[in-house]
């Protein structure tokens, strides 16, 4: 995920900014950039990899005392990793710099129009059009003005540092001018020798805040860039921009420009904790920011209630699949099997990757293997994957981390864009593997044109950041309340059926490596035939009742588990009920995998936390299992 800092104050702004950069480093990212002043003139150094580069190249430049900096950490989704693409990005003319977090959405139709006008693009960045977009805004308005466009403004502007507020009202008013234009999200920050003294900064759907200190202000997209000089903060709402100096910050709304009180927060977390966020683990950060992954997981792969994933479009649609993960990779892989049998109707067979690469698999012409991990760099996988590629079967990679080992080894990859995720349980990872996966059941029913519902599953898709974005809180204190509960079991089964089934397996595994509790999961079908025999009162049991045709199934699999004492937690949606007293309801949906899941990682964390287990990293585990 990317990262921004801005500063102007009395300290030298260069080095600051990097420093800043280095405190976003646990997002991730794969390229980073700053800009300055020097005699007025915007410099921009940018560097590919991590920030000892950037480091490299900004030691070799004379004027690092400049007192206004801009700073981007880049984690790429749309466009390569390569320096080019990475930020600040200019405007044709020098005018302005900005940094950009988030996506604008219209940025092509923008292109054209800026393409259509003579401007020249660089990148393969929405950013830069952005940039492009302030600087013509800001041309037409000096047009009307002073009948000169920028560029022929030269003369004048050198003189610009003795009389800086000259031109801030203008280079305010294409900034907001631009911004109602642009759809999607950003956080942005824009540097300019128009306004030396001055930055402006704008957020809508994405974390931009501000730090205020004494004769100096910072503005970032998350706390810890600028936690060492000052704790106290202004949060910025969508639609509001900031003009800030070394002096002084104003507050406004992009669309009627007046300035807008707003308070200080203080901070009140140590670098430690903010680094997650406020939250106490950086697990809890990655539960609750499933509902921006649900959203990430779709950007760019939508267009008029059809599913693009072009990255596919080269190969044949396969007659089946094989997918191959380990852990909860291996469950997601194992819950899509129902909807692409469903949706796409192709058999699929899903494996675990240390079993797949040590038989002598067969695997079926035209067969399209998937091997799905979050690092892509999974050892046992890789080896599935490495044994595919030697017998020329086509592999699609699906893994959230950038040029990872899977995503470069597979013929074809398609990115989660879940971001960084630091916990070595996985969970915001597992349900946007999830969000792919069901894409490509649908891409492909797409292609073989059956008569699969696209436009009614993307509605319900699209519902979803909102629902659980609303449900977490009451979802975590429910957690919270059973963690307290079942805190007494050595052992837990986890029942699910039909869609439930791979999500009663994510259940287990979850409880067992945060909790050290044992946990099984079962298909609730299967638990007459042997398992029950372990049902008692210390022995309790997690199930997922989902409302869909197994309904009646679960409820009496359920039934059958109180008749022998056994306790019973029921996962089940608003308006069914089960005669149980152990309810948890959660909102319906046509797609309640997507918000159970988050409801059994809270419960596990809960749990955990409440034992006083090491949650982050539980032990004898790593986040990314490189070994056999
Ligand atoms: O990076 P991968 O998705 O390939 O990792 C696979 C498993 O090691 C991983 O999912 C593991 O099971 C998690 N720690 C579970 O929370």
């Amino acid at each position: 995920m990317c990262g921004i800092i801005g500063y102007c104050g009395h300290r030298p702004a260069v080095p600051l900014v990097l420093e800043g950069l280095k405190r976003l480093e646990y997002r991730g990212y794969d390229s980073a950039g700053l800009a300055f002043l020097q005699l007025n003139k915007l410099e921009v150094i940018r560097s590919e990899g991590k920030l000892c580069n950037l480091e490299e190249k900004v030691a070799k430049t004379a004027n690092t005392f400049a007192p206004i900096s801009i700073g981007h950490t880049r984690w790429a989704t749309h466009g390569l990793p390569v320096e080019r693409n990475s930020h600040p990005h200019k405007s044709n003319n020098n005018a302005l710099a900005i940094v950009h977090n988030g996506i604008i959405e219209n940025f092509q139709e923008l292109k054209d129009e800026l393409l259509q006008k003579g401007y020249v693009f660089y990148s393969d960045t929405d950013t830069e059009v952005l940039a492009n977009l302030i600087s013509d805004e800001l041309d037409a308005l000096f047009a009307a003005k002073f009948s000169k466009k920028y560029e022929q403004m030269q003369a004048e502007l050198e003189s610009i540092s003795q009389n800086s507020l000259q031109y801030l009202p203008y280079m305010e008013e294409a900034f907001r001018n631009a911004l109602k234009r642009a759809h999607g999200a950003y956080a942005v920050v824009l540097l300019s020798p128009l306004i030396p003294q001055h930055l402006l900064a704008a957020r809508l759907s994405a974390p931009l805040l501000l730090g205020i200190g004494i004769g100096e202000y910072f503005i970032a997209s998350d706390v810890p860039a600028f936690l060492p000089y000052t704790r106290d903060v202004v949060f910025l709402d969508d639609n509001e921009y900031v003009v800030l100096s070394a002096s002084s910050y104003a507050v406004k709304n992009i669309y009627v420009g007046e300035e807008i009180a707003k308070t200080v927060h203080h901070i009140p977390w140590d670098l430690q904790g903010a680094a997650k966020d406020g939250y106490k683990h950086f697990m809890l950060k990655e539960i609750m920011e499933q509902p921006r992954v649900l959203q990430d997981c779709l950007v760019g792969r939508l267009q008029d209630d059809m599913v693009c994933l072009p990255e596919l479009d080269t190969l044949a649609v396969p007659d089946s699949i094989r997918i191959i993960a380990c852990g909860t990779s291996y469950n997601a892989g194992l819950w899509s099997q129902y909807y692409l049998e469903q949706f796409a109707e192709i058999p699929v067979t899903v494996e675990i990757a240390s079993e797949f690469r040590y038989r002598k698999p067969i695997l079926n012409k035209n067969e399209l293997v998937v091997v799905i991990s979050q690092s892509g760099e999974t050892a046992d996988t890789l080896g599935a994957l490495r044994l595919c590629r030697e017998k020329d079967y086509p592999v699609l990679g699906i893994c959230n981390v950038l040029g990872s080992s899977v995503a470069r080894e597979a013929t074809v990859s398609l990115y989660t864009q879940a971001g960084p995720e630091i916990s070595v349980a996985s969970t915001k990872a597992m349900l946007s593997q999830m969000v792919v996966l069901l894409l490509l059941a649908l891409y492909y029913g797409q292609r073989k044109k059956l008569a699969c519902p696209v436009r009614e599953v993307l509605r319900e898709l699209k519902a979803l950041p909102e629902i659980l974005e609303n449900a977490l809180p009451k979802m975590r204190d429910k957690a919270k309340e059973f963690a307290f509960q079942y805190a007494f079991a050595k052992s837990f089964f986890y029942l699910g059926r039909g869609i439930a089934y791979s999500l009663a397996l994510e259940g287990a595994l979850k409880l067992k490596e945060l909790s050290y509790i044992h946990a099984e999961g079962y298909a609730t079908g299967e638990i007459k035939h042997g398992p029950i025999a372990l049902i008692d009162p210390d022995f309790p049991t997690f199930a997922l009742a989902f409302d869909d045709e197994n309904f009646s199934k679960v409820r009496s699999g359920i039934q059958e588990i109180k008749s022998r004492q056994g306790r019973v937690i029921s996962l089940l949606q608003e308006g069914t009920t089960l005669e149980n007293e152990d309810l948890w309801y959660i909102p319906k949906t046509k797609l309640p995998e997507f918000i159970a899941l988050p409801a059994m990682q809270l419960f596990s964390y809960e749990m955990a936390d409440y034992l006083g287990k090491d949650v982050d990293q539980p032990r004898n585990l790593a986040k990314s299992v490189t070994v056999e």
